[in-house]
């Protein structure tokens, strides 16, 4: 899925505006002061947004026409933008405490892809906050395109739609929950209006 993304990026024409998840998040953040890790930033827009509100926030995506297009429009930040693989990114060796926020991520990647992220981050001492927001099994895109698997339908790129209730208990297990919401009106994007999942938790 990794050209379906390079492609995307290299015809990019749409929405540079902060999300409404990073909106949300902001004020929650007041006074934070460790980075946030945006794993899966595609364009900056929220990496972006972050860093204007004196939130030090890098911006992680696997696509390296994305990446390379962000150092280029955002050339103050470009050293905050780096071409990685959210899911084998060695969050372990970050020195300084920080949040990870993932929008519109989560069902990017696999059920495996989305444990090995999980183990990996519920050892982490200098871990804080998780932030999610994510596409759900309530979504209406639900079904479309080739099922491939439990919740997964490929259309032009591939999707997993999330089971709320399963993420929250997976979560629950290693972080405390904050805010867990299933909801329209978060993520308006032209005439759609899912309902997403948003997550707030803590590392215990
Ligand atoms: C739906 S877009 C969301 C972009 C951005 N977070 C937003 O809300 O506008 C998904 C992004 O995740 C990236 N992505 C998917 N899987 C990834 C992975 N394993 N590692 C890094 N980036 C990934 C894609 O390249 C794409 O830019």
């Amino acid at each position: 899925m990794k050209n379906y993304w390079d492609n995307y990026y290299n015809d990019f024409k749409g929405v540079l505006k902060p999300s409404s998840f990073s909106k949300h998040c902001k004020k929650f953040l007041k006074n934070y002061k460790g980075n946030i890790y945006d794993i899966g930033c595609g364009n900056g827009r929220d990496t972006i947004f972050f860093n204007k509100n004196k939130l030090k926030c890098i911006g992680l995506d696997q696509s390296s026409a994305v990446i390379k297009l962000n150092k280029k429009k955002f050339k103050k930040i470009k050293n905050n933008f780096i071409k990685k693989n959210f899911v084998s990114f060695p969050y372990k060796n970050i020195k300084k405490n920080f949040s990870i926020y993932s929008r519109f991520t989560i069902h990017t990647i696999n059920k495996k892809q989305e444990k090995i992220l999980i183990n990996k981050i519920k050892k982490l001492k200098k871990l804080d906050y998780l932030f999610i927001e994510a596409r759900t099994i309530y979504d209406e895109l639900f079904g479309i395109g080739k099922k491939i698997g439990k919740n997964e339908f490929l259309t032009s790129h591939y999707r997993r739609f999330i089971n709320p209730q399963e993420l929250k208990k997976e979560i629950k297990k290693h972080f405390k929950i904050i805010e867990f919401k299933v909801s329209k009106g978060f993520a308006i994007f032209k005439k759609e209006n899912p309902k997403v999942l948003r997550i707030i938790a803590k590392k215990i």
